[in-house]
């Protein structure tokens, strides 16, 4: 489980995960960069506390030369180049990966402007209590990538420290198939405990350590978890996203379904989900995940268990779907005559900026 994945080429697992973390920052930076609001132009800060030397044996890309390539790119686009400061803490156990990487972002980018990268070589039990102080302490935009090997950095006491900090998006990747075949073992149990959950098959296996992420958040609190499952070497892996916005969940959830077009969920074809077909009037493939959607959202729409146009784009998130995938569904049943009133919008500024909130009812 720790073998050093810097000292030989990346996996197609290790590559799909570093894609998605790219289609993430891509996403997620712009955002906050061109955010003229105080708390935005007070800085953004980014964690990759496993970070790993930069690249692996072959010179493809970690995440720390991701993101500064990303970054690069806008502050030499007009829009984002006048960008808030931006704060970067690389951190990696081991030492000399932490020097090789220095050494590497000297020599590629020299000094950015207006980009604070500070290197450290602390091990992540001692360093994360720090970083929370820090996201509590200053009310700016964050974003953590927990890379870690293994499964023990979010254990429940740090995953509800961490979802605290409501201005922090965070990426984990775990080793789900660790976690659910010593299940019953006290020294996995005290990070992540699954053992009295149902796991009928092993590629459900992500999804039962992402949904007791999900059953920790304490009631009544908003706060949103997506998850993407990677199959590495006929293991099952996967990204475990947190965010306390809506848009930062929907943006990492479009960066998985750019990954799956099919399902949104997983890397890999996998035997029990079924097969995609093309739809004869959209240009999206349909699945039996997106019919499921559709056939939950008009029962949920009749039961009245959702009235709104935000009650059905939250749904939409809380089910790893897209609100363009309920948006849609919308479109379908008003020409399947059950809804009577016309456009309505599943636009995140409508609903949340303007708070354009609409009541929709579906007939029986
Ligand atoms: C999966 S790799 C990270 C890869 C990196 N994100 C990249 O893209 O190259 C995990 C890293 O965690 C480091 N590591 C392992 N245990 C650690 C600990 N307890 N604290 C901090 N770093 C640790 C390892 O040295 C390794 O570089």
């Amino acid at each position: 489980m720790t073998r050093d994945i810097h000292s030989k080429a990346f996996d197609k697992g290790t590559k799909t995960k570093l894609h998605l973390y790219r289609q993430y920052v891509e996403a997620w930076l712009p955002v906050f960069m061109t955010n003229r609001s105080e708390y935005a132009k007070k800085g953004i800060n980014i964690y990759d506390l496993f970070c790993g030397p930069g690249h692996d044996a072959t010179g493809e890309c970690g995440s720390p030369l991701i993101l500064l390539d990303t970054l690069n790119v806008y502050k030499s686009n007009p829009q984002t180049c006048h960008h808030s400061p931006v704060k970067i803490f690389f951190n990696d156990g081991a030492k000399y990966k932490v020097e090789k990487l220095e050494q590497c972002i000297c020599q590629k980018y020299g000094d950015l402007e207006n980009v604070h990268i500070n290197y450290s070589a602390r091990k992540f039990e001692d360093i994360f209590p720090e970083m929370l102080g820090n996201l509590k302490n200053r009310d700016q935009a964050n974003l953590v990538f927990l890379d870690q090997n293994g499964i023990n950095a979010l254990d429940k006491n740090n995953f509800l420290q961490l979802i605290e900090s409501h201005k922090t998006d965070w990426i984990l990747f775990v080793a789900s198939n660790f976690v659910y075949r010593f299940r019953d073992h006290p020294s996995i149990k005290q990070y992540i405990d699954i053992a009295s959950c149902e796991c009928n098959n092993k590629y459900q296996i992500h999804n039962v350590v992402a949904n007791w992420y999900k059953d920790l958040i304490p009631d009544g609190m908003e706060y949103y978890i997506s998850q993407f499952t990677i199959l590495k070497n006929n293991n099952i892996y996967g990204l475990i996203f947190g965010t306390a916005n809506p848009r930062g969940a929907a943006k990492f959830l479009t960066a998985c379904w750019n990954i799956d077009p099919v399902y949104g969920t997983a890397n890999y074809d996998i035997p029990t989900r079924g097969k995609a077909v093309q739809q004869q009037l959209t240009l999206f493939p349909s699945s039996p995940r997106l019919q499921h959607f559709k056939d939950s959202l008009r029962e949920e729409l009749q039961s009245g268990n959702l009235t709104t146009n935000k009650d059905v784009y939250l749904f939409a998130l809380n089910n790893g779907f897209l609100p363009k995938h309920a948006s849609e569904n919308l479109k379908a049943f008003k020409s399947e005559g059950l809804i009577e009133r016309g456009q309505i919008s599943l636009s995140y500024k409508k609903i949340f900026k303007e708070n354009a909130v609409e009541k929709i009812r579906l007939k029986a």
